[in-house]
């Protein structure tokens, strides 16, 4: 009770800091959404045609760089719009689209709302998480451009390829597969990229990426996909029923993401930025706003929405 005061207090003064933002929420709209988060298990279905159809994005509609969240949208599992994701809605369709959990929906809801330059709203749009280097976008991923080159947006064929190119005359992906492709992609920017950064907080984020595709595609413990899966996750932004995919039966957590991190890291021997200890901690704290390392405050907003939404550690 005294936690929810407190953020009551805290969404009061934030009112106050940025007009115009609260009265377009009250606060049993917010809790009142906070307590319908509980998603319903995944069904497993008989055939393909049981599925969500893709249908695609129209003129009004927006995307994001996470070929997820566009793929889950594109089915009109996440809405359609792209648009107003609350972490209710979010938990809804990870859950029913990906079997990922409450716990990683939480947290990383609260970051993309953190990318909302409105962020009292409570929700965001997929375009706000464009925002570089501002909660998750970051360079060196694994099918986009750096910021500097102009579109960190875009699924890119090109840079995707190089990434592709370790799976050759390979069927499934695997850790240590996955682990040197996404190391590739950090060298490889970090030489012809004269603005790249990649701190401890990319690092963390670019691993759980790499986790998060081999989990939702394959297996959240083996990390072992047909690699016509994850082709159709990111070069279509669809997600593969046709070719014979079907929701994990284990779901993707926190703990499944942080121990999967972990094996990544192991596998490729990348040097870990002095201090960090990879894992489902890291991922919270950087999810949270927090310095992965220290535990210092990088981002007080996120701190915030953390509160208000009721984050903890
Ligand atoms: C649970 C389902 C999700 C899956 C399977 C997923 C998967 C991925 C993958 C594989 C990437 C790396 C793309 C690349 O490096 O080219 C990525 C990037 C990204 N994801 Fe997601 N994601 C999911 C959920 C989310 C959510 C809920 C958010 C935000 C609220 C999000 C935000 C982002 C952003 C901003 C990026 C771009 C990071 C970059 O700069 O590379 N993702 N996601």
């Amino acid at each position: 009770m005294y936690s929810f005061i407190v953020a009551v207090a805290v969404l009061l003064n934030l009112s106050q800091a940025f007009p115009g933002m609260a009265q377009k929420r009250n606060i049993a709209s917010i809790t009142g959404d906070r307590l319908t988060t509980v998603a319903e298990p995944v069904q497993a279905r008989d055939t393909a045609a049981a599925y969500p159809p893709f249908l695609g994005k129209r003129a009004a509609d927006v995307r994001s760089p996470c070929p997820g969240l566009n793929s889950l949208a594109n089915h009109d599992i996440c809405p359609r719009s792209g648009k107003g994701y609350t972490v209710p809605i979010l938990t809804k369709c990870l859950k029913d689209g990906l079997n990922v959990g409450g716990d990683f929906a939480l947290v990383v809801g609260t970051t993309g709302i953190g990318s909302n330059p409105n962020p009292l709203t409570l929700q965001f749009d997929l375009d706000q998480l464009d925002r570089h280097n501002i909660f998750i976008e970051h360079d060196a991923s694994l099918s986009r451009a750096d910021t500097i080159a102009g579109d960190n947006h875009s699924f890119n064929q090109t840079i995707w390829d190089t990434v592709l190119d370790y799976y050759t005359g390979m069927s499934d992906t695997s850790i240590p597969v996955a682990a040197k492709a996404k190391y590739n992609r950090v060298t490889t920017e970090a030489e012809r990229d004269p603005a790249f950064f990649y701190g401890p907080v990319q690092f963390v984020l670019s691993y759980g990426e790499t986790a998060l595709y081999l989990s939702t595609m394959g297996d959240p413990i083996t990390g072992v996909a047909p690699i016509e899966y994850v082709r159709a996750l990111f070069e279509e932004e669809r997600l593969p029923y046709q070719e014979g995919w079907k929701p994990t039966t284990t779901p993707t957590t926190l703990a499944t993401l942080g121990a999967m991190v972990l094996e990544l890291n192991a596998a490729n021997g990348e040097v870990l930025p002095e201090g960090l200890i990879l894992g489902e901690s890291s991922l919270r704290a950087v999810f949270k706003g927090l310095d992965p390392i220290t535990g210092a405050v990088l981002s007080p907003i996120l701190q915030t929405i953390s509160g208000l939404l009721g984050v903890i550690a």
